[in-house]
């Protein structure tokens, strides 16, 4: 199956080489296997204890900060999808607003970033609950590898992202192995920011990057990341 996947995942596509530094998106629909998880009850029983932990190391999350001081002007409006406790966000910058999305409503209340929080299982009900336009960046960390319809929510993504908005979606090595969709269990780590690239062009962005951002002797910091037209 790997082999096969490989094998579909590698062929090309035509896509913007100024800023695209991976595997083009695929141009083939995804295998029949792609989304299958090893448990298939639902999510909101696996979420329903908080976790007051992090994901990814203490040095991976000061990348992916310093990222985020980067790409995210100050008093922009943002929206942390599949959020948690922790948003990464930089500590001194202001925005505008910044939403939520998460799973759990303890981790939401705990979080000292959010001005506004909603708990919504993504693979229920993949719709979601904000105006069109209404943020100019929606960021998703750590957790792309546990949605069943992420062309739905990058297709939600870009109808909330105002015009020349700009979606962020950072990933690492670590899972949750029951949770997380098959594809992520057997591709290695350029394939998996191939796949999320084809989500997002699947779901309308464009212009569409992928950078290493991984510190050394830590845990690893892919970012694939895409815009609206402007
Ligand atoms: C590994 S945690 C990452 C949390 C946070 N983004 C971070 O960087 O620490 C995975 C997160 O994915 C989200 N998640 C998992 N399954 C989900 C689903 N079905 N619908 C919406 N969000 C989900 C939960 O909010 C959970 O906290």
């Amino acid at each position: 199956m790997l082999n096969h996947l490989g094998r579909v995942l590698t062929r090309r596509r035509q896509h913007d080489p100024r800023l695209y530094h991976g595997n083009p998106p695929m141009n083939t629909d995804f295998p029949e296997q792609f989304f299958q998880r090893q448990d298939e009850s639902a999510d909101e029983d696996f979420y329903r204890q908080p976790r007051f932990v992090t994901h990814i190391d203490d040095a991976t999350i000061l990348r992916l900060t310093e990222f985020y001081r980067q790409a995210l002007a100050p008093n922009s409006r943002v929206l942390d999808l599949m959020s948690s406790w922790i948003s990464h966000l930089p500590e001194e910058v202001e925005y505008a607003r910044v939403s939520a999305q998460g799973m759990n409503l303890e981790e939401l209340n705990a979080n000292p970033r959010l001005d506004a929080h909603v708990v919504q299982n993504l693979n229920a009900n993949p719709k979601l609950p904000f105006e069109d336009n209404s943020f100019d960046a929606v960021m998703i960390a750590v957790s792309i590898q546990y949605l069943t319809q992420p062309v739905e929510v990058m297709k939600e993504i870009n109808r909330c992202l105002a015009p020349g908005g700009q979606c962020i979606v950072a990933m690492s090595h670590r899972l949750f192995p029951t949770k997380a969709i098959y594809a992520f269990h057997v591709l290695p780590p350029d394939q998996r920011v191939q796949v999320v690239a084809t989500y997002m062009e699947r779901g309308g962005l464009g212009k569409l990057e992928v950078l290493d951002r991984s510190p050394e002797n830590a845990d690893p910091l892919w970012i694939v990341r895409g815009f609206t037209p402007s």
